[in-house]
C-alpha cells in the first residue's frame, strides 16, 4: 500500500489500521488526506477478510482540524461550487465497524472525523475541541450537528461559541469517548477492541451498527421498527443458525459470513 502519501494502512489479521501521517501539520486534514481515507475505506469495505478497522493519528495529535492552510484563500463560490467537504458524507457510509483512537489534539474536522467513526477510544492526553469560531467560522464537516448529538445542547453550544478545549475525562463524562485509556496502551486496547469485533458475525456486526446509526435519523418507533425488520433478517443467515447452535453446544462460533 505503498502509494498512499498523508495516511499509513496496514492489516493486521482482520483488522484494518488506518493511521494519519501529516506529522508536519499536526495532521490536518487536507484533500489529499480525504481522498486516501475514502480510497482505503472503500478497500477495508470491499474486502472480505477485513472486519473492523481503527482510525487514529499521533501521540501529539489525531488531528488539528482541516487543514488551514488549504482552506485560507478560497472564496464562497470555490467552497460552494466544488461542495467543499461534501466527500466526508461518503465516509460515514463505511458499512463496517470503525474506531476513532485519538491520543492528543482533535480540533475542528480533526473531532469531526472522530465523532464519524462508530465510536470513539481517548487516551488520557486528548483534547476535544471545535475551535472554528476563532478563524471566523464554523464547524463545516458535521461538527455541529454530531456533537449535538453526542454531548447535548449546553455543553456542545458552549463549545462551539467559545472554541473551548475539553479534555478525555470531560468528554467521557458528557458522552463523546467510550473510554479513556493511558496514553501507553490506546493503540493496544483500540486493536484489542477490533479484534473482539472482528470475531463477531461479519453481517451481524454490519446489521448493528446500521441499527444504532438509524437512531440519529429516524423517530424512536420507526428505529424500533427498523430494528426489528434487521433482526428479522438476521434469521436468514447461515451464522445466526451457527451461533444459536455454537451457545447450545458450548462451543464457540465459527463464521461463514453468509
Ligand atoms: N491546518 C494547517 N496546519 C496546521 C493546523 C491546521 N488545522 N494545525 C496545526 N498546523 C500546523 C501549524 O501551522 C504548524 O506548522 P508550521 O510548523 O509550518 O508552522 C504545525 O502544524 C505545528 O503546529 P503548532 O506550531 O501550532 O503547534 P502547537 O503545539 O503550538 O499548537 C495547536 C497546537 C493548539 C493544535 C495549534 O496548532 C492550533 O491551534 N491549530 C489549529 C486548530 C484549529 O483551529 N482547528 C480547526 C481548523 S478549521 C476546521 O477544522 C474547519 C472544519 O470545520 C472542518
Amino acid at each position: 500500500m505503498a502509494d498512499y502519501e498523508t495516511i499509513l494502512v496496514e492489516r493486521r489479521d482482520a483488522v484494518t489500521l488506518l493511521t494519519l501521517n501529516r506529522p508536519q501539520a499536526l495532521n490536518a486534514l487536507n484533500s489529499q488526506v480525504l481522498a486516501e481515507l475514502l480510497r482505503a475505506l472503500a478497500d477495508y469495505d470491499a474486502d472480505p477478510a477485513q472486519r473492523c478497522a481503527v482510525l487514529t493519528g499521533s501521540e501529539r495529535a489525531f488531528a488539528a482540524g482541516a487543514d488551514i492552510k488549504e482552506m485560507a484563500g478560497q472564496g464562497f463560490a470555490d467552497m460552494y461550487a466544488g461542495n467543499f467537504f461534501a466527500g466526508y458524507e461518503q465516509l460515514t457510509r463505511t458499512r463496517k465497524p470503525l474506531i476513532a483512537a485519538v491520543a492528543g489534539y482533535a480540533l475542528g474536522g480533526g473531532c469531526e472525523l472522530a465523532m464519524m467513526c462508530d465510536f470513539i477510544l481517548a487516551a488520557d492526553t486528548a483534547k476535544f475541541g471545535q475551535p472554528e469560531i476563532k478563524l471566523g467560522v464554523s464547524p463545516g464537516m458535521g461538527g455541529s450537528q454530531r456533537l449535538a448529538r453526542a454531548v447535548g445542547k449546553a455543553k456542545a453550544m458552549e463549545m462551539v461559541l467559545t472554541g473551548r478545549m475539553i479534555d478525555a475525562d470531560e468528554a467521557e463524562r458528557a458522552g463523546l469517548v467510550s473510554r479513556v485509556v493511558p496514553a501507553a496502551e490506546l493503540l493496544d486496547e483500540a486493536l484489542r477492541t477490533a479484534a473482539t469485533i472482528a470475531e463477531m458475525a461479519p453481517l451481524a456486526a454490519m446489521a448493528n451498527k446500521e441499527m444504532v446509526n438509524a437512531a440519529f435519523e429516524t423517530t424512536l418507533a420507526q428505529g424500533v421498527q427498523f430494528e426489528r425488520r434487521l433482526f428479522h433478517a438476521l434469521f436468514g443467515t447461515a451464522d445466526q443458525k451457527e451461533g444459536m447452535a455454537a451457545f447450545v453446544e458450548k462451543r464457540a462460533g465459527q463464521w461463514s459470513g453468509r
